[in-house]
């Protein structure tokens, strides 16, 4: 096992799943991804989040981020799990589920941490670019479901620091103003940013988000 590190690529894999075998770079292609795993199949967090996650499909579809869970149970009760989550979330999961029983994606990416449980994953959390690099990691202990509101929100902020030179402040969400990346001058960001650039410290300058 790596350790993976942000800016790494991300590594690759072929795993079987709930809708067969899946390869990551093939299934990602030209998207953004999202990888995240569930300790374990037939439980109720997880149950939760795969139901909540569904629901959020269209919304990562309009941000053109792929989804992939991972559970390190098999393919045949991933696939008896998900009618379980189709009908207690009012849902339908409609993104494959890794079927990871040998631990080898597990491993690969670092989703077991012993001390917290030895064979189970933890929630992990990978934001993968189009380009394969991994732009976020994030891990929640098995008791705290995910917060998908935030995922979108933290996918919003890379796809919008990737094309412009900002950074987004505490709390910010999409349409909300922006810092100007601490490398331009506050003169450069003048002339960059057309809908004005405020100066609260020579460090701390905000500007409206390029894109709203
Ligand atoms: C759950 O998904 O509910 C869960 C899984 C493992 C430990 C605790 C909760």
């Amino acid at each position: 096992m790596a350790t993976i590190r942000l800016g790494d690529k991300a590594p690759d894999f072929t795993a079987d799943s709930s809708v067969g075998m899946i390869n990551l770079y093939d299934y990602l292609g030209d998207s953004w991804g999202i990888l995240f795993s569930h300790p374990a199949d037939f439980t109720p967090v997880c149950t939760t989040e795969l139901g909540t996650a569904a629901k959020f499909k269209d919304d990562f579809d309009k941000r053109n981020v792929k989804m992939l869970a991972l559970s390190v149970d098999g393919a045949a009760s991933h696939n008896e799990w998900i009618k379980d989550i189709n009908e207690v979330e009012h849902t339908k999961v409609n993104f494959p589920i890794i079927a990871d029983e040998d631990k080898k994606v597990s491993d690969l990416y670092d989703m077991i941490h012993p001390k917290a449980d030895n064979s189970l994953t933890v929630r992990s959390v990978f934001i993968i670019a189009p380009d394969k690099t991994v732009k976020l990691m994030i891990t929640y202990p098995a008791s705290t479901g995910r917060n998908f509101y935030e995922l979108l929100r933290v996918i919003d902020s890379l796809q919008l620091t990737a094309n412009h030179k900002v950074a987004t402040p505490a709390n910010w969400k999409n349409g909300e103003d922006v810092v100007v990346s601490p490398a331009i001058s506050t003169e450069d960001a003048k002339q960059m940013f057309s809908k004005g650039v405020k100066e609260i410290k020579p460090y701390l300058r905000m500007t409206p988000d390029p894109t709203a």
